[in-house]
């Protein structure tokens, strides 16, 4: 048996020029927990084509959804770009990945930092109705270079408080701070001079991270995750992955290619 469904797309979503997102059929065998991510794909000259994915969508849902850049020479994105509705794609049969919140020990705020793509897993973590019932707020934090990149701001702000299932949730317990570094916009800076200089905590009421307290979950850049990991190793936050629990947990933002 193959290691990959083939499914299609259902609907494309271009946010600039080189952000776009997608939603795609879904074997209804197709297991994963909310923050893990997949391999996907295309055939190329009859052979897979695949990059890891952060699922975007939650483990509930019946469609897939994936957030991604385009690169303009990056053998993957190039193709997946001009993805149509009605288009075959590859989707591996296996999740993993070590942003679950099962990998965090039990605390009171969660922080959810995502620069870019690195988004993704979180939009999965955010619809998770287990994540409202283990932390009292959940922050997430976007950051990107532009205003126009920061995609899903409408879905987070808009449309979650208004879903069935989680709406009391989001209103209560969910903070959503989109920050930029290179536009004029309302919270700007990088997350990490954010926390340093505590200007995030005074901007949502909360205290600054304590590691007795907060749990945090990182996606993004290389450069992010190492800088991220330092300010937390330097508050004596530990590190979770897998096999072992920990007060906060990395994974870098996929498809850079
Ligand atoms: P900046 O514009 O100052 O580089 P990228 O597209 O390069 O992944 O960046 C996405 C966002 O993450 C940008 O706002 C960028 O800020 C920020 N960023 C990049 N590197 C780091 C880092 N090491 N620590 C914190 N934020 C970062």
């Amino acid at each position: 048996m193959s290691n990959f469904n083939q499914e299609r797309v259902l609907s494309v979503h271009h946010w600039t020029d080189t952000l776009f997102s997608f939603t795609t059929t879904r074997d209804t065998s197709f297991r994963f927990r909310n923050g893990e991510f997949t391999m996907i794909g295309l055939k190329v000259n009859d052979k897979p084509l695949l990059r890891a994915y952060s699922v975007a969508s939650a483990n509930y849902e019946e469609t897939l959804e994936f957030f991604s850049i385009k690169v303009p020479d990056g053998p993957l994105t190039s193709r997946l770009q001009h993805l149509k509705e009605g288009d075959p794609i590859l989707v591996s049969r296996k999740a993993t990945g070590t942003l679950v919140i099962d990998n965090l020990v039990s605390g009171r705020n969660l922080y959810l930092i995502g620069t870019g793509t690195g988004l993704a897993p979180f939009l999965s973590v955010i619809k998770d109705p287990e994540t409202y019932e283990r932390f009292e707020k959940v922050v997430l934090l976007h950051g990107c270079r532009r205003v126009k990149e920061l995609a899903y701001g409408e879905m987070i702000q808009e449309t979650l408080p208004k879903h069935d299932l989680l709406g009391e949730y989001v209103e209560k317990q969910l903070i959503y701070y989109p920050t930029v570094t290179r536009d004029p916009f309302r919270n700007r800076g990088r997350i990490t001079d954010l926390i340093t200089t505590g200007k995030l905590f005074d901007d949502i009421g909360l205290p600054a991270l304590d590691a007795e307290f907060d749990r945090v979950m990182i996606c993004g850049s290389p450069a992010l995750l190492q800088d991220t990991r330092a300010l937390l190793l330097d508050r004596d936050f530990t590190e979770g992955n897998q096999g072992e629990s920990g007060q906060f947990v990395v994974e870098k933002a996929f498809a850079e290619r």
